[in-house]
């Protein structure tokens, strides 16, 4: 066993499933272990690579910036802050303009349903089963998974979970309390699930009419990952809150809760974050922006994502239930449990993850090469040939 798994095995907390591999170096869609052995990375940091590893706009920003200042809280101005909030405020739909800075997903939704009992004084949410919304309490209040929310009881009370692209669930689940609704436009972690247009569109008319603030989780699904900018996108539907994290700042640390009017200004110390909104992440989610406008990626990502599904369509294997996804994040609905499948990939130099029990995801960074989707799709095949 290599010296950095017998390090690792001996301090990690336990918490996650390791692979044997460790990885030291990557480029684009590509990363490379310790011996040197080459993976295709279809994980690509649960969806943070989406500019690809050592992407050249990320890493001249961080070293600019690194040499002028690396932290400044937000209760002082700073120009990278400032240029950041006048981008979001362009690439988010015209009722938000304001941008709360975190460091990860689950504080993003943290921080929207604290802002949502803020501004509405109503303490209970729907969320919709197979969700994941993070793992701190009120996330994981919201999060459906028995198996994340169960050693962890009791978690914040109000929380109600209904089914996925179910309109009638959630208006009979509305009463006085109800604050808001919380939804991924695409459920990731809960299996590649994709929301259709009318739950949208039925959802958003249902909370204008009820007066909740309806709040997407965008978290995985942002910044092309599904072939638009946002998936919301999709359905020209708008949230009153948009969650963002994971690829915003090309692998560097960052959460953001964008809203606006309904929600309004948050009192003063109503809430608060030390390292969000620093000025080196800022400057490298502006450099990941610009690069993902530059390239195209939302665009690359509806071809090549299109293309990915087809070709694994066409994989003739009993074990596959069904292939879908939107943009470049995919899933194979296997009739068996999906780790094996990501253990034997491994073995292929491959590198994928599951999602949920049975299903195998598929979430390369946006930088991939079709080429390399081929070579994918022939590993793909061959572990599944390999079991019928
Ligand atoms: C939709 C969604 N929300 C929230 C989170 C939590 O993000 P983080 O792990 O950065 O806290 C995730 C992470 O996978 C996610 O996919």
């Amino acid at each position: 066993m290599s010296r950095i798994i017998e390090i690792e095995n001996r301090y990690s907390p336990g918490c996650y499933s390791m692979r044997d591999i460790a990885i030291v170096r990557g480029e684009g869609a590509i990363v490379w272990d310790e011996n040197g052995e080459r993976y295709i990375d279809c994980v690509a940091g649960f969806g943070v690579a989406n500019i690809g590893h050592a992407n050249p706009y990320v890493i001249k920003a961080i070293n600019e910036q690194a040499n002028k200042l690396i932290t400044c809280p937000s209760v002082f101005y700073n120009d990278k802050r400032a240029e950041l909030m006048k981008k979001l405020d362009d690439i988010t739909p015209e009722n938000i303009n304001r941008f709360f800075f975190c460091n990860s997903g689950t504080e993003a939704d943290e921080g929207a349903l604290k802002f949502v009992r803020l501004a509405t004084g109503k303490t209970e949410f729907i969320a919709a089963n197979r969700s994941f919304h993070g793992r701190t309490f009120g996330a994981l209040s919201a999060t459906w998974a028995e198996k994340f929310r169960k050693p962890f009881m009791p978690l914040v009370p109000g929380f109600y979970h209904v089914p996925y692209n179910n309109i009638e669930a959630i208006a009979e689940k509305i009463n006085e309390k109800t604050a808001g609704v919380i939804v991924e436009i695409v459920q990731g972690e809960g299996g590649i699930h994709i929301g259709n247009k009318d739950y949208f569109l039925s959802l958003r008319k249902i909370c204008d009419e009820k007066g909740l603030i309806l709040i997407f989780d965008e978290i995985q699904t942002g910044f092309g990952r599904t072939g638009k900018m946002f998936a919301y996108q999709h359905h020209n539907v708008y949230p009153d809150i948009l969650c963002i994290a994971k690829s915003i700042a090309g692998g560097i640390p960052m959460g953001v809760v964008c809203f606006g009017e309904k929600i309004g200004e948050i009192p003063r110390g109503a809430h608060g974050s030390t390292f969000g909104g620093n000025p080196l992440v800022c400057a490298a989610a502006l450099a990941a922006i610009k690069y993902i406008e530059d390239f195209n990626l939302p665009e690359k990502a509806d071809e090549l994502g299109k293309y990915f599904i087809q070709r694994l369509k066409e994989i003739n294997s009993k074990l596959i239930r069904e292939v879908r996804g939107l943009g470049l994040l995919i899933g194979i609905e296997l009739k068996k449990r999906s780790f094996e499948y990501v253990r034997k990939l491994l073995n292929h130099k491959i590198l994928a993850n599951p999602a949920g029990p049975t299903v195998l995801r598929l979430m390369p960074p946006l930088v991939i090469k079709k080429d390399q989707i081929d070579e994918v799709v022939e590993k793909v095949e061959k572990v599944l040939k390999e079991d019928g």
